[in-house]
C-alpha cells in the first residue's frame, strides 16, 4: 500500500508517496522551502504544492515540530511561528488539500514510529528513546514498541538551560563547537535522560545521524546502547505516512 507523508521542518517541507511494505519512499521526494515566518497559512501553501506535485488524492500524514494533540491541534511552537499555538492543523491542511483525510503528529514521534518498524528500533522491546538533534531536540519514547506521544524531552532543564539550546545541532553551529565539545554536552544530556528513564536503547536521529562516526565514540559512561538512526532524512515522511494509513 502507498500513503503520502509530509515532513514539515524549519528549512524545508518535504513529501512523497511512501511504500508502506518497504518503509521507503515510492518516488523521489519533493521539497519546497519553508516560508519565513513559518505561519500556518504559508506552511499550508507549501504542503499543497508538495502534495499537488504528485497529483495525490488519498490520505496524507504530516509531521509538525511541536506538541500535536489528538492528531490535530498544535499546542507548542518552540521553533516555528507562535501563531501555530492552538491551530487545528488537521482542519487547516485538510481544507487546503480539498478535503483529503489528514493526520498530524509530532516530528520526532513520526521518526520514531518509522525507526521502530523499519530501522534501528526494529524488534526492540523495553524502553527505547529516539532523540533527534537538529534545530531543536525532539524525542520519541517507546515501551515494548508502543509510543508515549509528545514527550518533549528536548526541553528538559540542563544546568539551568533548556537542553536543546545547549545540545541541539543548531547549538553546535551557533556556538561553533567542535564535535568533541558538542559530544560532551550530548553526553551530559543523555546521562540526564538515562537517570530519568533507564532506557535499554537510545537511537540518535536528525541530520547528525549521518555523521555518527564523528561523535559517537566520544560518548561514554552511558549504560544504554547508543545507535544512529537508519532511515535518516526520510524517517519523518515514512512515519507520517504510517500513521495516515490508519485513515485509509
Ligand atoms: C519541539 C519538539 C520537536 C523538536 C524537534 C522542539 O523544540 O518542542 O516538539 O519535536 O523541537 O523538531
Amino acid at each position: 500500500m502507498q500513503i503520502f507523508g509530509v515532513d514539515i521542518g524549519g528549512s524545508g517541507i518535504k513529501g512523497a508517496p511512501v511504500d508502506l511494505d518497504k518503509g521507503d519512499l515510492a518516488q523521489e521526494r519533493c521539497k519546497v522551502l519553508t516560508p519565513h515566518p513559518a505561519t500556518p497559512d504559508g506552511v499550508a501553501d507549501g504542503v499543497k504544492q508538495v502534495v499537488d506535485h504528485f497529483g495525490w488524492t488519498g490520505p496524507v500524514g504530516l509531521t509538525f515540530p511541536g506538541v500535536v494533540a489528538g492528531g490535530a491541534t498544535v499546542l507548542t511552537a518552540a521553533n516555528v511561528d507562535k501563531s501555530w499555538i492552538d491551530t487545528d492543523a488537521r482542519a487547516l491542511f485538510s481544507g487546503r488539500l480539498g478535503g483529503l483525510p489528514v493526520v498530524v503528529l509530532n516530528d520526532a514521534d513520526a521518526a520514531g514510529v518509522a525507526e521502530m518498524e523499519f530501522g534501528a528500533g526494529r524488534d526492540r522491546k523495553g524502553t527505547v528513546i529516539l532523540l533527534t538533534f537538529g534545530t531543536g531536540i525532539g524525542s520519541a519514547v517507546f515501551v515494548d514498541g508502543v509510543l508515549v506521544p509528545n514527550t518533549e524531552l528536548g526541553h528538559l532543564e540542563l544546568g539551568g538551560h533548556d537542553a536543546e539550546k545547549r545540545a541541539s545541532s543548531k547549538a553546535k553551529e551557533d556556538h561553533e563547537l567542535s564535535w568533541e565539545h558538542w559530544a560532551q554536552r550530548v553526553q551530559k544530556y543523555l546521562a540526564h535522560v538515562e537517570m530519568l528513564f533507564s532506557p535499554e536503547l537510545f537511537i540518535i536521529g536528525g541530520g547528525v545521524s549521518r555523521k555518527a562516526d564523528k561523535f559517537l565514540h566520544f560518548l561514554d559512561g552511558i549504560r544504554a546502547e547508543i545507535v544512529p538512526a537508519q532511515l535518516q532524512n526520510n524517517a519523518g515522511i515514512v512515519g507520517a505516512a504510517m500513521r495516515a494509513a490508519q485513515l485509509a
